[in-house]
């Protein structure tokens, strides 16, 4: 059966930068089926010819080293186009006639991957749908993929949700977050259910607490505008930090199936306490690098922030008691997304050793990125320095260990989209769950005005006032850069 990847937004950034450099590598490890096609659509008009003329130089400069001339032209026999308007039926009537001639009229598997601004998402389904696109018969399989932002709140994620389901099933509908493609975001399951000497620690018992961390070392730079409406929490928190979370504190699913994952990973977010507005002036920080206001886009006077903490407690038999604080911020000292499972202290000090006063507990490191690894926090006995101890690691590092580069998760999710595998995309009440826990944390920042918004310098792990702020719920940041081997 032919496989068709129709992509909205094909003129556009994400198109060229990430969907076309994955399918490229795919193809070129031979991963993708045979008869598969691409088929791109927007309002540039190209040829067949220009589009992938296009293409092969963002291809070349994404792929680097993986960049095979002669591969390319392979694969670009296998890529169209098709101009259009997602305002205008009659370019879903020309989409349909293009695309039937490329598939030779036969039933087949169709992927269409809306990669467009999140304000065209609805509209597309609802043309999809009137032109008869969506319509699964004599076989054929259809799949839409939708890119993040998946609403901006829970009313907009709710609306977007039932647009969508007037014209997809649930089972057809793929909404993306590129994180849990990432492979580290995967193996943090295999860590915890395929070993069986972590999950017994893996509770209130032995962890004292949680940080997850996503720090980029950049600047909003040119997308103030986007960033404005946005600002770190919509950005960052309701999707790749809430992830992370739901893949750490996830009960043990029966199978590695979608809806048996997703239901554990649901259960997470339900059991997640929304904040109070008096919680959110205690149990968040907001915060705004010196120099947002000077970016292009940016109003003067912008109350957005680039950087916040939360802090979630996850109410449930495991968690009861133990502070997830997820962290995220632009300007920061170094790119890094880690999770630190910080575990408590031994219930008693046998070495009593006077340079042992802070002796440090176990921690485990989970680094998603740049420097994906694990490394396991210890004490042992320093040599020579009577029972004087030190914290010492145990260290993986991915690319020491397979050699190699970690593919991209795009490549991933897109083979995972084609074979029909959903475990790795958001379901439709995991996505307003989300919101849900969102929603009252930016609305108490809207009307209580607490806590203030501070501002950092850039290049630091945030405000100053961060350290107290972590010292008064009894805990210290994890903050060194991650090692790059
Ligand atoms: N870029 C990334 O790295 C990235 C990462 C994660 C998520 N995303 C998400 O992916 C989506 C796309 O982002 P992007 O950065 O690629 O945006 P972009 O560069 O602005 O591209 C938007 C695309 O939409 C097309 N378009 C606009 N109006 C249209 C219309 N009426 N009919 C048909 N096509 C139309 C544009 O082409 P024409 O002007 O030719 O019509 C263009 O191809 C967004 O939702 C974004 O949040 C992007």
């Amino acid at each position: 059966m032919p496989n068709t990847f129709i992509i909205f937004g094909a003129s556009g950034d994400l198109t060229s930068r990430k969907l076309i450099p994955a399918l490229y590598v795919l193809f070129r490890k031979k991963r993708l089926p045979a008869d598969t096609r691409i088929v791109g659509f927007s309002r540039t008009p190209f040829t067949h010819d220009a589009w992938r003329e296009k293409l092969a130089g963002t291809t070349k400069e994404f792929t680097g080293k993986d960049f095979a001339a002669e591969t390319w032209s392979k694969f670009a026999q296998t890529i169209f186009y098709q101009a259009g308007d997602i305002d205008k039926p009659d370019s879903f009537s020309a989409l349909r006639a293009t695309v039937e001639q490329i598939e030779e009229w036969q039933p087949s598997t169709r992927v269409y991957y809306l990669a467009t601004s999140p304000q065209f998402y609805e509209e597309a389904i609802a043309q999809l749908g009137a032109a008869g696109l969506a319509e699964e018969t004599n076989g054929a399989r259809r799949r839409i993929v939708i890119e993040k932002p998946f609403g901006t709140d829970l009313a907009s994620a709710q609306h977007l949700n039932e647009a969508v389901h007037k014209v997809f099933s649930e089972k057809q509908v793929y909404r993306i977050d590129h994180y849990l493609g990432k492979e580290t975001v995967q193996n943090i399951m295999v860590l915890r259910f395929a070993n069986s000497i972590f999950e017994p620690i893996w509770n209130r018992n032995y962890i004292d607490h949680v940080q997850i961390t996503v720090a980029e070392e950049v600047t909003v730079g040119r997308r103030g505008e986007y960033y404005e409406k946005a600002g770190i929490v919509r950005d960052m928190f309701q999707n790749h930090l809430l992830q992370l979370l739901m893949v750490t504190a996830m009960e043990a699913p029966v199978k590695y199936q979608a809806d048996a994952v997703r239901n554990e990973k649901v259960k997470v977010l339900e059991a997640v306490h929304p904040l109070t507005p008096k919680e959110v002036a205690w149990n968040t920080l907001r915060a705004q690098y010196k120099g947002y206001l000077n970016e292009p886009g940016v109003a003067p006077d912008s109350t957005t922030p680039t950087y916040a903490v939360v802090k979630l407690c996850v109410d449930n038999w495991r968690w009861q008691g133990v502070p997830f604080f997820l962290r995220s911020g632009k300007a920061m000292s170094c790119r890094s997304s880690q999770i630190v499972i910080q575990f408590r202290q031994p219930p008693h000090q046998l070495f009593n050793h006077k340079s042992n006063q802070d002796v440090e507990a176990n921690r485990l490191i989970i680094q998603i990125q740049p420097a994906e690894g694990i490394q396991l926090m210890f004490q042992t006995k320093t040599p020579d320095a009577g029972m004087d101890l030190r914290l010492t690691e145990l260290d993986f590092s991915f690319s020491r260990e397979f050699k190699g580069e970690i593919p991209e998760a795009y490549q991933r999710l897109l083979l995972d989209t084609l074979i029909g595998d959903a475990s790795l995309f958001t379901r439709a009440d995991e996505a307003e769950l989300a919101w849900g826990i969102i929603d009252p944390i930016l609305a108490a920042w809207q009307t209580t005005k607490q806590p203030d918004l501070l501002v950092y310098e850039p290049g630091l792990w945030g405000p100053a006032e961060a350290i107290d702020w972590m010292y008064h719920h009894g805990c210290q940041w994890f903050d060194t850069c991650p090692v790059l081997t």
